[in-house]
């Protein structure tokens, strides 16, 4: 029997490329999932391609409106009355000098990227205490452990991710909840399209590197088997990328990691 089998997963971020394959193979490991994202149309797209639309819950949801997140989280735990695994995934990119960047901008990316997040988890958190059991697995990225130009915002809200989910992993595993950070590398998908730009508009361009990058459903294999395996932190994508190494520099050699970063040329 699949790991998977019978859980109940609440996935963001689940119309389209990490969330949608993550989605896809979680029904096929006979998981039951509730999908969530601003696009109601592109969920029901997702719903009806999964082959187990049954299986499927579509729960519409903006996660830069923090004052509907505790509806939303009631009625995810309505959905199919418990969740066994929340997948943190949704959000969005950025792609802008620190200098030209407003503040508005700085915000947004830190409401959609961290402060859903933590306020999901608080909302779960007793669900997962009363049931002695529960699994959040944050999707962060290679940025949540490295800084390079052009992703301010970015790099700060998944930085800030691993200090939060860190501390709470120490809090919560008396009661067997566990936290799963996973740091993707480049991953095609339309992350690089929908970043935002100095003044919020969309990038619309999706660049050499998330061009190239690894194909999501092989992301999603990835990511599965590192949750199943209860992994505190996990990279995921091509297995010797420049991503990788880059991380690996900067936690043992972070001058030289700085010195290559300093003239990393923006995409
Ligand atoms: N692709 C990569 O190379 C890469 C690398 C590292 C980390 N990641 C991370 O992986 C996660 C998934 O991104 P992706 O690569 O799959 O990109 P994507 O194709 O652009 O998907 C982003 C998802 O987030 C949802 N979303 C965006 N803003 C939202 C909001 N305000 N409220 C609710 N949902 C929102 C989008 O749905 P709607 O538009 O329907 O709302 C979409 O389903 C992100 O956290 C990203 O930072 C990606």
């Amino acid at each position: 029997m699949s790991f998977y089998e019978n859980k109940v997963v609440w996935i963001t971020g689940a119309s389209s490329g990490i969330g949608e394959a993550l989605t896809r193979e979680l029904v096929q490991r006979g998981a039951r999932v509730i999908i969530s994202s601003r696009r109601e149309e592109e969920l029901k797209r997702v719903q009806q391609s999964s082959g187990q639309p049954e299986k499927l819950r579509t729960l519409v949801l903006d996660l830069e409106k923090a004052e509907t997140l505790e509806l939303a989280a009631s009625n995810a735990l309505a959905a199919f009355g418990q969740i066994d695994i929340m997948i943190h995934n949704g959000g969005i990119s950025q792609r802008s000098k620190v200098i030209d960047t407003l503040p508005e901008v700085q915000r947004k990316v830190m409401e959609v990227d961290y402060f859903s997040y933590i306020e999901l988890t608080r909302l779960l958190l007793p669900h997962f205490q009363q049931r002695k059991t529960g699994h959040f697995v944050v999707i962060s990225s290679v940025m949540g452990k490295i800084g390079t130009p052009m992703r301010s915002a970015y790099a700060a809200a998944k930085h800030a991710l691993h200090g939060f989910f860190d501390c709470l992993r120490a809090e919560v595993w008396g009661f067997n909840c566990k936290v799963t950070i996973i740091t993707p590398g480049y991953i095609r998908t339309n992350v690089s399209r929908n970043a935002v730009t100095a003044t919020g508009e969309k990038l619309n361009n999706l660049g050499k590197n998330i061009g190239n990058g690894y194909p999501p459903d092989k992301t999603a294999s990835q990511i599965l088997r590192a949750v199943e395996k209860g992994k505190y932190e996990k990279y995921v994508g091509k297995p010797f990328s420049q991503e990788r190494m880059a991380i690996l520099l900067m936690r043992f050699v972070p001058s030289i990691a700085i010195g290559i970063f300093k003239k990393a040329m923006p995409e």
